[in-house]
């Protein structure tokens, strides 16, 4: 299918020359085109540039391809969202009224509940039904703009459910129009059965789940929770190694709790990012610095659970690379919106919108290892973009936070939604 979208208000987030990731004062620059075009042949992005250089071809009226005009509206590149658990059973909005009266998420953690209780939901459900309970939020995240996801097992906990989860991940993959990426997260939180003996459980990731989860190609990724009262520094180690030794790259969660090494030794085994980073010092930016190790902070967790803020600001001045992703689970971040994600970025991170653009994009992609498919409107790119409502400016979409700005989203080039009344 040929679409060519034409007098683009905007077209954002346009590269010639494609990179990989945006890092410190490049970060406030967005480069973009007005009064634009964008032509999308084969799923891929196939031309862009201004109205007056319409290609003569292009400027007929023809049948062989669809026209959309987007007069007074935006085009953007899709979010890439590149740390999220949104395979999970049921929910747990009782937790967040234990919350509101006050418990932290240590204290509802320690009762049983926090992701020990999504593990034994999870472990009732059969594979069909958690399909079937992640499909309506790949769906609701696809229309706020997510066109490429990474999503992350760690509600299973032994081998058998910790599959299950990556099984339905692929299944995610093969039937959805979003990029997937797979995260093996083994050690997202130590089972009851295994409470005290924490190394033994250690052990089984390490020569039962990443040796099959490899052996079925089940994962891009390893992740481990490298936190105060989670997994420590020694055993995130002995993880990254396993997990790097059977093909998968690290990507972990650290110093969401505490001044956890997390930030450390993600960079010491090369992850491809770092994600949380509430709790981040000199040392940390400084291990950052000259790494290929992406900081990924999570607004919705620090803002659903009433944490400190990540130096998000502090990182980006520092010359660091930031990257926003939504974290969509049930305990910490139920919601994987976006655009809301930007909002928080620039209301309690003070990150411009620039900045929140760029981190919701670009940087995402890079996070989850697909900044040479998407992330950007470039040449040969994924056509994984979405058309705004008429906007004044970019800077409205994170200032309207709560507003449903998107009007049509089109990914592999083709149309999935458009919410215009005369489509
Ligand atoms: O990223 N921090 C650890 N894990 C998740 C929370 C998962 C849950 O509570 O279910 C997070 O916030
Ligand atoms: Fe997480």
């Amino acid at each position: 299918m040929r679409l060519l979208i034409k007098n683009i208000k905007k077209l954002v987030q346009t590269e010639e020359v494609i990179r990989d990731k945006v890092s410190g004062a490049d970060m406030s620059k967005l480069n973009s085109i007005d009064n634009a075009y964008l032509f999308i042949k084969n799923g891929l992005i196939d031309d862009f540039g201004t109205m007056d250089k319409l290609p003569i071809e292009l400027q007929r009226e023809q049948s062989d391809y669809k026209v959309i005009d987007a007069s007074g509206k935006m085009v953007f590149p899709s979010f890439a969202d590149s740390h999220t658990h949104l395979v999970y059973a049921g929910s747990r909005e009782i937790e967040y009224i234990d919350k509101i009266k006050g418990l932290t998420y240590e204290e509802i953690a320690k009762r049983g509940g926090g992701i020990l209780n999504s593990s034994k939901k999870l472990h009732q459900a059969s594979e069909d039904e958690l399909y079937e309970q992640a499909m309506p939020r790949i769906n609701e995240i696809m229309l706020q703009g997510t066109g490429a996801v990474e999503i992350k097992s760690g509600y299973g906990l032994n081998t058998q459910d910790e599959i299950k989860m990556l099984r339905v991940i692929k299944r995610i993959k093969e039937t959805s129009h979003l990029q997937v990426k797979a995260n093996f997260l083994g050690a997202h939180a130590v089972p009851a059965e295994y409470k005290g003996n924490q190394t033994q459980y250690v052990d089984l990731i390490i020569n039962e789940m990443i040796p099959q989860v490899a052996a079925e190609e089940l994962a891009d990724f390893v992740d481990v929770f490298c936190d105060e009262g989670f997994f420590t520094v020694e055993d995130t180690e002995r993880i990254l190694m396993a997990g790097i030794k059977h093909g998968l790259r690290p990507k972990i969660h650290a110093n969401e709790l505490a001044n956890s090494g997390g930030v450390q030794v993600g960079v010491k085994y090369n992850a491809l990012s770092v994600d949380h980073l509430e709790f981040i010092e000199d040392a940390e930016i400084e291990a950052l610095l000259n790494s290929p190790t992406m900081p990924t902070i999570l607004p919705g967790a620090a803002f659903f659970l009433g944490l400190r803020y990540s130096p998000a600001r502090k990182m980006i001045d520092a010359g660091l690379p930031v990257a926003i992703a939504s974290d969509f689970n049930p305990g910490s971040s139920p919601s994987g919106n976006m655009q809301f994600m930007q909002s928080l970025g620039c209301i309690n991170y003070k990150l411009l919108p620039e900045e929140v653009i760029n981190a919701t994009t670009i940087n995402t992609a890079y996070a989850m290892g697909s900044s040479d498919k998407v992330g950007s409107i470039a040449r040969g790119k994924i056509a994984n973009v979405f058309i705004t409502k008429q906007i004044p400016t970019i800077e409205f979409l994170p200032y309207s936070y709560g507003s449903d700005l998107i009007e049509t989203v089109i990914l592999k080039g083709k149309y999935i939604y458009d919410k215009r009344m005369d489509f």
